[in-house]
């Protein structure tokens, strides 16, 4: 059996040179790393993102950008295309009055066959509270909404003439709500979520429901917050995400769940998750992840979209810090049908489970520092397939970045830092082998044949496929 640890760099580069053909066959039929994998983040500076893919086949993203001065729209057929696609700017902050000011935390509805763009605005100053923010909508003048004219249909009404911000809008059960985020009068809190049905864009059909004051420990550091509030309606529920805290690292999603056939105007019937649901990583350097939204992948797999920044230390105000990033990643449900969002996975391609072929509930993950093939934390299972060279990938867990998976040259696989030798990248660079829809199996660089394995709860590397058919997810 060829020892791969005692190849020269001059076998390397040969090897890998062999294993680019191979490589790009495979990822013709494969998945893995292929061209048009989105990587994050998706999209520098652009915070409270809203991606949604529409009936037309095209996604679109609008976000609040650091001038907080327009409102702006890409399309793309695809996610990864969001990152380069042309921005298209809607809308400019007016010269003066109510909506000279920031332009926050846009949305885009297609409601009643007519394009509506949601928003918060506030004055510009002079003598006038910048922060005082209300929600307004505009309306596009055609079916097109990168290429119409878009103009102020009005300012949305509520029972209470306050801090009002991060409005969205769902269909249940035939109905069509407006789910916000406003400071209640008389309620000690910067924003609270309320839900009301529409009985136009901007008037609400019914006195609204107070779904959640933020009073929990997570919720109320730094500011009193809920907000940024999205529904993904799965598995009998409607799962309802929300943002709380301040807009730095402390910056979290929370989450409300209500069966979907109960009255959801009934705050009773939201039950709060006592924990929040997806905090800042110290291990994939992710920070203050929140406002969130929902979308579907190519394949039709639900994709959660939030902004992070990828440093915990802020100067100044975190509102005035430019850099929180759009960003993506798969969801994952548990066995209750509970969406588990695990951890920010961090910047790079985005992170694959691996299970081993016929062995369902199970997947190659990280136990304290070996390699195994079990279940556990969500975040222990999410491996990223690095690129190297001529095609090649390497495995490296999201929580240890710069380590990758390498053989030991007997047929063990362990976790070791990249040290950038020729040596390293013999042991830790494999070819993907399409095998199918997300079937793949892995090749070690110029092994002759000595490919990644399933052998019960261990993982090895030996030759010949058993145990070599690994399911991406
Ligand atoms: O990004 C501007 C505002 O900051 C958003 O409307 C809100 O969600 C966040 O607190």
């Amino acid at each position: 059996m060829n020892d791969p640890t005692s190849l020269t760099r001059r076998t390397f580069i040969a090897a890998t040179g062999v294993a680019a053909a191979t490589a790009a066959t495979a990822q013709r039929r494969g998945r893995g790393v292929t061209p048009g994998q989105p990587l994050n983040p998706v999209v520098r500076r652009r915070a409270d993102t809203q991606i949604f893919r529409h009936t037309d086949g095209n996604y679109y993203m609008t976000a609040s950008v650091p001038e907080y001065d327009r409102l702006v729209l890409r399309r793309s057929r695809t996610l990864a295309g969001l990152a380069t696609a042309r921005e298209t700017v809607l809308w400019r902050h007016l010269a003066s009055g109510p909506l000279s000011g920031f332009i926050w935390a846009p949305e885009l509805h297609r409601i009643d066959g007519r394009w509506i763009m949601y928003f918060a605005a506030g004055p510009s100053g002079g003598g006038e509270d910048v922060f005082r923010i209300r929600t307004y909508a505009l309306v596009c003048d055609g079916p097109d909404p990168m290429t119409g004219r878009w103009r102020l249909l009005g300012q949305l009404t509520t029972p209470w003439d306050s801090f009002t911000l991060d409005s969205t809008s769902f269909v249940h059960r035939g109905v069509r709500y407006l789910l916000w985020a406003q400071k209640e009068p008389g309620i000690d809190t910067n924003s609270n979520l309320y839900l009301a049905p529409l009985k136009t864009p901007i008037t609400l059909a019914a006195a609204p429901a107070r779904l959640t004051v933020p009073t929990l420990d997570w919720e109320i550091r730094g500011f009193k917050v809920a907000e940024g509030a999205t529904v993904l309606p799965r598995n009998g529920r409607l799962f309802m995400t929300y943002s709380a805290s301040a807009t730095d690292d402390r910056y979290c999603l929370g989450l409300l769940t209500c069966a979907d056939d109960a009255d959801i105007m009934q705050p009773s019937n939201w039950t709060k998750s006592p924990k929040p649901v997806f905090v800042s990583s110290d291990a994939t350097s992710v920070y203050g992840p929140g406002h969130n939204s929902f979308t579907v992948d190519e394949q039709g797999r639900d994709v959660l979209v939030y902004h992070g920044r990828d440093y915990k230390a802020i100067k100044g105000d975190p509102l005035f810090d430019p850099n929180r990033d759009t960003r993506i990643q798969r969801i994952y449900y548990r066995a209750d049908g509970t969406p588990d969002f695990g951890i920010p996975v961090g910047n790079g391609p985005l992170p694959y489970r691996m299970a081993p072929a016929g062995r369902s509930g199970a997947f190659l993950r990280l136990q304290g520092d070996r390699f195994v093939i079990g279940s556990g934390p969500l975040a222990s299972t999410q491996i990223r397939q690095v690129p190297g060279k001529g095609g090649t990938i390497a495995f490296e867990p999201i929580e240890r970045r710069g380590q990758r998976l390498c053989h030991d040259g007997a047929g063990r696989v362990v976790l070791a830092r990249d040290d950038g030798t020729p040596g390293f990248a013999a042991r830790s660079s494999f070819v993907a082998i399409g095998q199918g829809r997300d079937r793949q199996a892995y090749r070690l660089v110029g092994s002759g044949g000595l490919h990644l394995q399933a052998a019960g709860d261990e993982v090895r590397i030996a030759r010949g496929m058993q145990g070599a058919s690994f399911l991406l997810s």
